[in-house]
């Protein structure tokens, strides 16, 4: 797979967050998303979806995605019991495909920073996305991640 294109600050991460997110390409009216995401080793990301498609093309290392599934019917505010139904390790040339309901969560367990390519079919700042936190089976606004031009 040809990465040319990829710039070595594109690693670059902040220590608090555990990852780096670069935005390529984002559409004025924020319809179309295109970023790449670094992690670092040991670190990872909890579990959240996107409220809208995904997908996803590892570039460099071992990328371990956690896929969940809900066991409650969503009825009740700010409760979420979700359960790791699967994991996929995405590697240099592996896609994985998000829909926008679907629960996941990323982890680097490698030794070095990894890097993937993101599409989004809308701006993640301006979709109404959750984080989930497994063990207090609780559900809130996905955290606004820190983002940095390319
Ligand atoms: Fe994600």
């Amino acid at each position: 797979m040809t990465k040319g294109w990829v710039k070595p600050e594109y690693y670059e991460c902040g220590t608090e967050q555990g990852f780096g997110i670069t935005v390529l390409h984002e559409e004025a009216d924020h319809t179309l998303l295109v970023e790449v995401i670094a992690w670092l080793p040991g670190r990872g990301v909890r579990p959240h979806d996107h409220q809208t498609w995904g997908i996803v093309v590892g570039l460099d290392g071992r990328e371990t995605n956690v896929n969940w599934l809900r066991r409650d019917d969503g009825s009740k505010p700010g409760y979420a019991d979700i359960y790791a139904n699967h994991e996929v390790v995405v590697e240099p040339g592996d896609i994985a495909v998000f829909m926008p309901d679907d629960i996941h969560s990323v982890r680097n367990d490698g030794e070095s920073t990894t890097l993937s390519l993101h599409i989004y079919g809308r701006s993640l700042a301006h979709t109404a996305r959750s984080e989930f936190d497994p063990e207090a089976k609780t559900v809130k606004p996905c955290p606004r991640r820190e983002r940095k031009a390319a």
